[in-house]
C-alpha cells in the first residue's frame, strides 16, 4: 500500500508542481468583479484578487495568466483543465462543492440589493421588496442570482452575464434593483451617482478557491497562503486599498 502511494505521488504529482513545472498560473475568472478584479484602460487586469494571485504567482517563481471565461460556465472550464484554479470572488456553497472543492474562506460578503435613487427616496426594505411586483437584474449563475428568486418570488428577472450589465440595467432605470455581492455594491454605487447600495444583508457568504476535486497537496498549499494573508496583515492592507465604504 506504501509503495502504492509513494508511486501513484509519483505519476500524478500535484497542480502545485505542475504549476511550478509549466511556469505558469492559470486563473478562471469572468469579465469583471471590482474591486476585486476588472480591466483598466490599458486593458490590465487591476483589484484586490489580482494584487493577491500576483503574489501567489511571485511566491511559486512563475508567470500569472488569467482565462476569461462566463460566469455560469466557470466551474465546467475548471473541470475541463481550462486553467488551474478558480479565484473570482466565488461563494463557497454545498452544490458547488459536489463538483469542486474549496479552500478556507479568504472573505465574507453578503447579498445586499443596489437601487435606483430616482425609483426609491431610501432603501426598500425587504418586506417592501418581498411584497411588490419589481425588476430585479441579477448576473446568471450567481448566488445573488439564487437567492433573489427564493426571497422574491413574485419579482421578474431580468439575467445577465455580466454584473457590470446588470448594474446597468438598474442605473439606465429599466431593472428596479439589482442583488449582488456587497464589496460590488459598493463600488458601483460609487460609479453610478443614481445608484446606492443596500445595507441589509440578505445572506452571508465565505469566499474560497476552487480546485479540481482531490488534489488535497495543493489545497493545503493555498489554505497555508490564505492563513499566511490573514496573519501577515497583507489581507487587511489590500482591502484598505480596495474596498469602498
Ligand atoms: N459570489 C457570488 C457567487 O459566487 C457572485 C460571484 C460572481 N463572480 C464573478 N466573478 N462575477 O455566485
Amino acid at each position: 500500500v506504501v509503495l502504492l502511494v509513494v508511486f501513484a505521488g509519483l505519476v500524478f504529482g500535484s497542480l502545485i508542481d505542475d504549476i511550478r513545472a509549466k511556469g505558469v498560473l492559470r486563473v478562471g475568472q469572468d469579465a469583471g468583479y471590482m474591486p476585486l478584479y476588472g480591466t483598466d484602460m490599458d486593458g490590465n487586469r487591476i483589484g484586490l484578487e489580482v494584487e493577491i494571485l500576483q503574489r501567489m504567482a511571485d511566491i511559486l517563481g512563475v508567470r500569472l495568466e488569467f482565462v476569461v471565461v462566463n460566469w455560469d460556465g466557470i466551474i465546467p472550464a475548471l473541470m475541463a483543465g481550462k486553467f488551474d484554479i478558480i479565484w473570482s470572488g466565488m461563494t463557497i456553497t454545498p452544490e458547488r462543492a459536489l463538483r469542486v472543492n474549496f479552500s478556507d474562506p479568504y472573505l465574507t460578503i453578503g447579498q445586499v440589493i443596489v437601487y435606483n435613487t430616482r425609483k426609491f427616496e431610501s432603501e426598500p426594505v425587504f418586506a417592501e421588496i418581498a411584497n411588490s411586483q419589481l425588476r430585479i437584474a441579477v448576473q446568471l449563475g450567481t448566488t445573488g442570482d439564487e437567492a433573489a428568486r427564493r426571497l422574491f418570488p413574485n419579482a421578474e428577472f431580468l439575467t445577465f452575464d455580466t454584473m457590470d450589465e446588470a448594474a446597468f440595467q438598474v442605473a439606465s432605470g429599466r431593472a428596479d434593483i439589482m442583488v449582488i455581492d456587497s464589496i460590488y455594491a459598493r463600488y458601483i454605487a460609487r460609479k453610478y451617482a443614481v445608484l446606492e447600495a443596500g445595507t441589509e444583508l440578505l445572506t452571508r457568504e465565505d469566499l474560497g478557491v476552487a480546485v479540481k476535486k482531490g488534489d488535497w497537496e495543493t489545497l493545503q498549499w493555498i489554505n497555508t497562503y490564505i492563513n499566511w494573508l490573514k496573519t501577515s496583515g497583507i489581507l487587511d492592507e489590500l482591502q484598505r486599498k480596495w474596498f469602498v465604504e
